[in-house]
C-alpha cells in the first residue's frame, strides 16, 4: 500500500515498533536465527525512509529487551555485535537524512563499552537534527524504566504528597519523548513484552502476522491507515455519539 491512501494531516507523530519474528523468519527458511536479525536491518531502514517521507516525527524501535539476556549466549553476542555494526554502517546515512538518534534503556555493565561509545557518538553527531527522532530501545525494559524513575524521585527528596504523574514522567529515560500514538508489533504476538509500559497507556495498538524481516514501508502505511480509522477517546465520550465499534455492528 502507498502513502496516497493516508490522510497526511493526521499522520501519527510518534510510532513505536516491536520488531519481532526475526528468529522464526530465519528458521522457516532453514537458516540460523541470527540471519533473521540480519534481514531485519533492511526492514528497519525501509520503515525509517517510509516514516520520513510522510512526516512521522518520532520513531521508536525495540532492539533488545532487558529479558533478551536470557537467550543463548551466542545469540546475545551476535545481537551486541550486530548493533555495533549497524550503528557504524548507518549512522552517517541517518545523519544526512536529518535523523536525530537517541537511545532508551539501561546502560549497565552488560552492555559492552564499545557499543556504549558508539551510541554516544551517534547521539552527539545527530543531536541537532530535527526531521525525525529515531529512538532505539536497547537493554530496555518498561519496568526497569519505571524503577529507575522511582529511584530518581526518591533521591530527589520530594515528599510523597507532592508526587504526580508528571513527577514520574519527567524522570523516564527520555522525558522529551512524547507518548506513542501508535504501537506496531509484528509476527503475530499480542503482547507488549515490557515495551514502553508507562508511555503506551493510551497508544493505539496494531498487530500483524508479517514477520519483521518482511515488513516494509507499505506495511507501515497500512498500520497508519488502520490507525486513522480509530477513534481515540482518552476516557471521554465520543463526540460523534456512538463510537465506530457500535456503528460497524450495523446498529447505527
Ligand atoms: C526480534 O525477533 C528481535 C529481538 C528480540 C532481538 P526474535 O529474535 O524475537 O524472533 P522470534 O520472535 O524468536 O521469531
Ligand atoms: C520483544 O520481543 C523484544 C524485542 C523485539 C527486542 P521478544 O521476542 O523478546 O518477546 P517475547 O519473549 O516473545 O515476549
Ligand atoms: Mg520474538
Amino acid at each position: 500500500m502507498t502513502a496516497l491512501a493516508l490522510d497526511l494531516e493526521r499522520v501519527p507523530s510518534h510510532v513505536a515498533c516491536v520488531m519481532d519474528g526475526n528468529g522464526r523468519w530465519a528458521q522457516s527458511r532453514g537458516l540460523p536465527r541470527t540471519e533473521g536479525h540480519r534481514a531485519g536491518e533492511q526492514a528497519l531502514f525501509d520503515v525509517v525512509d517510509g516514516a520520513l517521507d510522510i512526516g512521522v516525527e518520532w520513531l521508536t524501535v525495540y532492539a533488545f529487551s532487558t529479558e533478551n539476556w536470557r537467550r543463548p549466549a551466542g545469540e546475545v553476542r551476535f545481537l551486541l555485535e550486530f548493533n555495533e555494526e549497524l550503528l557504524l554502517r548507518r549512522r552517517d546515512d541517518l545523519h544526512e537524512r536529518g535523523v536525530r538518534i537517541r537511545f532508551v534503556g539501561r546502560r549497565d555493565r552488560r552492555v559492552p563499552k564499545r557499543l556504549l561509545g558508539l551510541m554516544d557518538d551517534a547521539i552527539d553527531l545527530t543531536k541537532h537534527n530535527d526531521r525525525m527522532t529515531l529512538t532505539i530501545a536497547f537493554n530496555y525494559g518498561g519496568r526497569a524504566e519505571i524503577v529507575d524513575a522511582v529511584r530518581a524521585v526518591v533521591n530527589s527528596g520530594i515528599s510523597a504528597e507532592r508526587i504526580t504523574e508528571r513527577t514520574i514522567a519527567c524522570r523516564l529515560y527520555d522525558p522529551e519523548m512524547p507518548e506513542p500514538d501508535l504501537m506496531i508489533r509484528t509476527s503475530g504476538e499480542f503482547r507488549t513484552s515490557n515495551f514502553l509500559l508507562w508511555e503506551l497507556a493510551y497508544s493505539e495498538l496494531y498487530f500483524t502476522d508479517t514477520a519483521w524481516p518482511d515488513f516494509r514501508r507499505g506495511d507501515l502505511y497500512e498500520a497508519i491507515r488502520v490507525y486513522q480509522e480509530r477513534e481515540r477517546r482518552f476516557g471521554r465520550v465520543s463526540p460523534n455519539g456512538a463510537g465506530p465499534a457500535i456503528a460497524s455492528n450495523g446498529d447505527a
